[in-house]
């Protein structure tokens, strides 16, 4: 999958697919470059994502590399993230519709699952870029007024994070502080996240 093979020490404590242990953010992305065809069926998975009613409040903007959208979106990016996610395939800003129309309802009506939605259609795009061999990191350390600005989004949108999509490429190149980082990370343990009944 990378001409540049990492340990992942990512061990599950219960049985289940690989990729979600594969599925890691790198900041090292190669000059790869990736043709909407591909980065179509990457969003295509979050598209088949559940959501609320059905209402599929996901809406994303993409720019491949070299398109005109790619700079301002890359200029959007804290300092820290400017200094690897510019060399990604592609951005892509994952917003979503805050209305919808459930059963019955004659308007829009502000739609109380917009967010929670989004989020299962991004970790779906997540699954399926580590599936077709490309590497998928989300970023919040933008300034969101100038990435809104940069994809003209609508007033009853609201942007939540820009994903880089890349193949992984030398780490070397990376700042020593990120450098350092560059590798799958651990998790709290499942007994940390969930409880038989009620919470303490
Ligand atoms: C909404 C969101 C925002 C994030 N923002 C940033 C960011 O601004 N910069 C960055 O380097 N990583 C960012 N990350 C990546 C997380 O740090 C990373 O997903 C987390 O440490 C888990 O690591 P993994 O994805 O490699 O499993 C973000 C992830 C998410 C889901």
């Amino acid at each position: 999958m990378s001409n540049f093979p990492i340990e992942n020490k990512r061990k599950a404590d219960h049985p289940i697919h690989s990729v979600f242990t594969d599925r890691w953010s790198p900041r090292s992305f190669s000059n790869d470059a990736i043709t909407e065809d591909e980065l179509l069926t990457i969003l295509e998975a979050a598209r088949w994502a559940p959501s609320s009613f059905n209402a599929q409040p996901w809406r994303f903007a993409y720019a491949l590399r070299g398109d005109s959208l790619f700079q301002p979106l890359a200029e959007s990016m804290n300092a820290a993230n400017q200094q690897w996610a510019p060399k990604a395939a592609a951005l892509v800003a994952v917003t979503s519709f805050k209305l919808s129309m459930p059963p019955g309802a004659q308007a829009l009506v502000p739609n109380g699952a917009h967010t929670f939605d989004t989020g299962a259609a991004w970790a779906c795009l997540a699954i399926q870029a580590t599936f077709s061999g490309w590497y998928s990191h989300a970023m919040g350390g933008i300034d969101f007024e100038k990435a809104s600005a940069a994809i003209n989004l609508p007033n009853d949108h609201q942007l939540h994070a820009l994903v880089a999509i890349g193949k992984r490429g030398d780490p070397s190149v990376l700042p020593d502080a990120l450098r350092e980082r560059e590798s799958p990370n651990p998790r709290k343990p499942i007994r940390e996240l969930a409880v038989r009944g009620k919470f303490l």
